[in-house]
């Protein structure tokens, strides 16, 4: 009987794979026990070596938009593509994410938070949504769905990609040239991109220096997008205003990072977007159900683009 090796900590993923794939026999790492009749991996942070060691494995799922915690193991064969997961309830919670940490400082929330303790009252000015700037880096599946929200609710938008995008009502930059143009007008710069050898250290030294007085740095992406000396440096010179993490080279943070000390910046638990069995079901039985019918995979990761 063919079949799925999970690879997760989330028990969730098995009542839901047992129902929607009622013809595959689920394994759940580290139980196996036909390890030659499994031809499917869903995994998340997989160990390494257990993949190589599958003799008929033939898709391997990514329980995330990012694949970099599978290919940390480089004894997986390179011909077994690997699928992004693709789940547009993850891209909507990213996009919350997003939207959240933007009003968080739009609406001064942080001064209101602390007037609370002291039951403090004061009178807010607010602020006229459209002339306030927000700049995406990233423009695929996650990145787009941010852009809509933010769209929706006034903001202007700009975007940039590693080739150029049109989306409607956008103004769209790409090539690190047009970054630099980008950069200097974004009162929010949200990074939701993939991590490659491009873009890895994209928020380093030189980009920081661009950024617009008091703009605020939200990192969705991955935690070696930025290049956290240059960040813990310039988050004073530029000023930047507040910055939101949320993904760390190592995770959990370590709890002596200086990060978390910082006042200016919020650390949160890579929670911007999770992959929930409930909905992300779906793409996995598309997968398995095109990969057996023969049809053409989607959402593999090109190992020459790097995403
Ligand atoms: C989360 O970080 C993901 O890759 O989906």
């Amino acid at each position: 009987m063919t079949s799925l090796l999970l690879m997760s900590d989330n028990i969730n993923w098995l009542s839901e794979l047992k129902a929607h794939l009622p013809n595959i026999f689920i394994q759940h790492y580290p139980e196996i026990t036909k390890a030659n009749e499994i031809e499917f991996a869903l995994v998340w942070n997989p160990k390494k070596g257990v993949l190589a060691k599958l003799p008929n494995l033939k898709v391997i799922f990514s329980i995330g938009a990012g694949v970099d915690h599978i290919l940390r193991d480089e004894s997986i064969p390179k011909e077994i593509p690997i699928i992004r997961m693709s789940d547009p309830f993850q891209y909507k919670m990213v996009a919350e994410y997003a939207l959240l940490t933007v009003l968080y400082v739009h609406r001064n929330i942080e001064t209101i938070s602390k007037n609370n303790n002291k039951k403090v009252w004061t009178e807010q000015t607010a602020a006229y949504t459209p002339e306030y700037t927000v700049g995406v880096l990233g423009l695929g599946n996650i990145g787009s769905v941010i852009v809509d929200k933010m769209q929706s609710i006034g903001f202007s938008v700009l975007g940039w990609s590693r080739s150029k995008k049109n989306l409607d009502g956008v103004e769209t930059f790409s090539g690190f040239r047009e970054l630099e143009t980008m950069l200097p007008r974004c009162d929010y710069l949200i990074c939701a991109l993939p991590l490659t050898q491009e873009t890895k250290g994209i928020i380093n030294k030189a980009s920081l220096s661009l950024m617009k007085k008091d703009s605020t740095l939200i990192n969705i992406g991955r935690g070696e997008h930025i290049e956290e000396e240059a960040l813990l440096s310039y988050i004073d010179k530029v000023p930047l205003k507040k910055v939101f993490l949320d993904v760390f080279p190592k995770e959990p943070l370590e709890k002596s990072h200086s990060f978390w000390n910082h006042p200016k910046i919020f650390v949160t638990p890579h929670m911007a977007g999770e992959v929930l069995p409930k909905s992300a079901v779906f793409a996995v039985k598309k997968g398995i159900d095109r990969f057996q019918n023969g049809e053409p995979l989607e959402n593999i990761y090109d190992r020459k683009k790097g995403y």
